[in-house]
């Protein structure tokens, strides 16, 4: 079972067990972590599931698609270089140790 580790946005490091197949918005979500609020429940239409993958793991969850890209221009105030929207991450066992930091603030 893959581990994933939320950086949440007061700093601290949680690492939580999650299943092949969900997506990071819903591992994140399940387990009650603040700063993911995912209004439109992964239909990616809201980028309130915004999160920065962290930079060795950038080619494993590899880029944006083209809606999720053009969702994140529109709404995601603090884009940066892993900026993706965390229902369109699926998580896998490459993805072991996925580290993504939540923004203090979603749009
Ligand atoms: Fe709405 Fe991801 S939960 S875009």
């Amino acid at each position: 079972m893959p581990k994933l580790v939320f950086v949440l946005p007061d700093g601290t490091e949680t690492g939580v067990d999650a299943r092949t197949g969900d997506s990071v918005m819903i591992t994140a979500t399940q387990n009650g972590l603040d700063g993911v609020v995912a209004e439109c429940g992964g239909n990616l239409s809201c980028a309130t599931c915004h999160v920065w993958v962290r930079d060795d793991f950038l080619d494993a969850v590899g880029p944006p698609g083209e809606m999720e890209d053009d969702m994140m221009d529109l709404a995601t105030s603090d884009r940066r270089t892993g900026s993706r929207l965390s229902c369109q991450i699926i998580v896998s066992e490459e993805l072991d140790g996925l580290t993504v930091e939540i923004p203090r603030e979603q749009p």
